[in-house]
């Protein structure tokens, strides 16, 4: 049975509770990070930390613990549950002050809820899927103007793969505006000859950690970078297409709306991109 972290106490998961007045629970106030963990080391750590951080910023939920705290919390659930290859997903919220209101609690008198569990998946790294791609279905982006920030609504996302997993593929890709935001749960790219084109950040789509890093490993090996958005069409009749998040990292995907891209397999730059993100993140893990 796997070892849970909740608000400072380490319990077997059954043993683990949370008010259900709490406002996670009630009205989705809450933030997420998902850290990946390879070989017991945490990858892309302090980029997770940063952006949970701005995320609970951004809506004035108080720091749960000590930032520096953290990557103890991480490393021992890593520990104890004996996880080479997987993830830790962290969860903080506003908490609860014993009933239901939509005005925020008042923050001196009411403490965040902080949980951490991890998943253990082994092989992670080598994903067989990552060999053959994924097939992605364009959907119609329907969710909230603040995707920036890293909040647990995620009902349309969920919906959104099932969409997908209906049409018998793997994923979605949201569209507004005739142009792409986003995979579900990941950042979407496309590839153009020797260009990378991936949307440019604001307030529609998540910061993505792993986007963050692949554009910095991609300019330091000299690829071109492209940061605009992008429609489906051009995504349909582009050369390669990937995502990237932390649980997936590069990850090619082979046909858009049921079109095959170039010959239907992974192309030269995202299987590079790949090798880089995977060797460059491990030196630099936790
Ligand atoms: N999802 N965009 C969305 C909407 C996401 O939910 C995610 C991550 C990303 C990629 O971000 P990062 O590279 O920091 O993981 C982009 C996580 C993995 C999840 O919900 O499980």
């Amino acid at each position: 049975m796997r070892t849970v972290y909740v608000n400072g106490e380490y319990l077997p998961e059954t043993e683990a509770t949370v008010s259900i007045f709490d406002r996670g629970f009630l009205m989705a106030d809450a933030v997420y990070e998902v850290t990946s963990v390879l070989g017991g080391k945490l990858i892309d750590f302090a980029g997770h930390l940063a952006r949970l951080e701005r995320s609970l910023n951004e809506l004035d939920i108080k720091k749960p613990v000590a930032f520096e705290d953290l990557l103890d919390i991480h490393r021992e659930l890593v520990r104890v549950n004996e996880i080479g290859d997987g993830l830790v997903y962290l969860q903080v919220t506003r908490g609860s002050d014993g009933d239901r209101d939509f005005i925020f609690p008042d923050a001196e008198t009411t403490e965040p809820t902080l949980v951490l569990f991890t998943q253990a998946k082994p092989g992670l790294a080598d994903d067989p899927v990552a060999k053959k791609g994924i097939r992605v279905i364009s959907i119609e982006d329907i969710r909230w103007g603040r995707r920036d920030i890293k909040t647990v609504q995620l009902l349309y996302p969920s919906m959104g793969k099932m969409m997908a997993k209906k049409a018998g593929c793997d994923d979605a890709w949201m569209v507004e505006d005739g142009h792409v935001t986003e995979g579900t749960s990941n950042n979407a790219y496309i590839v153009k000859g020797n260009k990378i084109i991936t949307r440019q950040l604001s307030n529609e789509i998540l910061h993505g950690i792993t986007r963050a890093a692949v554009l910095r490993f991609a300019s330091e090996a000299q690829m071109e970078v492209e940061e605009r958005a992008f429609t489906i069409d051009e995504a349909k009749a582009a050369d390669e297409a990937f995502v990237t998040s932390a649980s997936n990292f590069v990850m090619p995907v082979v046909e858009i709306d049921g079109v095959a891209l170039s010959d239907g397999v992974p192309g030269r730059i995202v299987k590079r991109l790949r090798e880089i993100y995977l060797d460059e993140s491990l030196k630099a893990a936790l």
